[in-house]
């Protein structure tokens, strides 16, 4: 069986296994303050080992919940190369945390219809999801494995009435070769790709930026500190870091505005 076929296998098990659940629910996602409140107050006490299995404990009972409450399987960790991408520079398949993801969300505005999301490696599709209960004008996923993007395709044929923007376009393609539309303004990256891709990428932000000016925020999550951001930053100066926030032991998310400034050829 090819690397497609087993991940599609799998997804398609899961789904029907585990993935209806939450389908008679409708609303907006709403993080119970249980799950808020104590994974807060595990990470203020001192780190030992228990609390390192309750916060584990804690994270995975979170990760089973939400995954039933939009009825969607997105809870995986895939090697890039299992997939048949060979390219180093792509990083393997880990969905965002969904208390991550509100944690992160809550160091922007988002202005209620005109913001525009772009997750960058968008993997299973599950930040798209979650990104899509907030007030987005538009959700959009671009993501290199053709398997992955058919199960994101499905997750969100499946979260869809759940979702506050129904607006969500998901592209089955390389980062490198998608053209970011100009009414983009929140572009997410949880550590999808590095290196030569991470550059080019980020020349395609500057030149959507100078051909239709506007403000525009990255959110940037990695694992490691410095992060392959970092490692290249000085080649864009218009990246502004706003704020870097360390998001529990091992990662940290930072957030760069840009502006006018990126009319600058690369
Ligand atoms: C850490 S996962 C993030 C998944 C998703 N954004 C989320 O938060 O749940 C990184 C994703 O980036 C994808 N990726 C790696 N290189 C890529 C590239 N060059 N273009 C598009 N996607 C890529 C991987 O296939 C993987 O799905």
């Amino acid at each position: 069986m090819t690397a497609y076929a087993m991940t599609a296998h799998w997804g398609a098990h899961m789904l029907a296994t585990h993935g209806g659940a939450g389908h008679w629910l409708s609303g907006r996602w709403h993080a119970p303050a249980a799950f808020i409140g104590l994974s807060l107050a595990l990470d203020r006490l001192a780190p030992g080992w228990i609390l390192q299995k309750l916060r584990y404990m804690l994270f995975r009972i979170s990760e089973r919940f939400y995954e039933w409450r939009f009825g969607i399987v997105s809870d995986a960790e895939i090697l890039i190369d299992a997939l048949g991408i060979t390219d180093a520079a792509c990083h393997d398949y880990l969905a965002t945390g969904y208390l991550r993801f509100r944690q992160v969300m809550k160091l922007i505005a988002i202005r209620d219809g005109r913001d525009v999301f772009l997750d960058f490696g968008s993997g299973m599709g599950r930040a798209v999801v979650l990104a899509a209960t907030y007030p987005f004008d538009k959700v959009i996923g671009v993501e290199i494995a053709p398997s992955l993007h058919a199960l994101a395709t499905e997750n969100v044929r499946r979260a869809l009435k759940k979702l506050r923007c129904r607006d969500i376009e998901l592209h089955n393609v390389d980062a490198r070769a998608f053209a970011i539309p100009p009414e983009v303004t929140v572009i997410y990256m949880w550590n999808p790709f590095a290196g030569d891709i991470l550059n080019a990428v980020l020349a395609n932000i500057q030149r959507s930026l100078a051909e239709s000016p506007r403000a525009l925020t990255i959110l940037h999550l990695s694992p490691e500190n410095p992060t392959n951001l970092d490692v290249i930053a000085d080649r864009f100066p218009w990246l502004n870091e706003f704020k870097r926030v360390r998001l529990g032991a091992h990662s940290l998310a930072v957030i760069y505005t840009c502006g006018a400034v990126a009319a600058l050829a690369v």
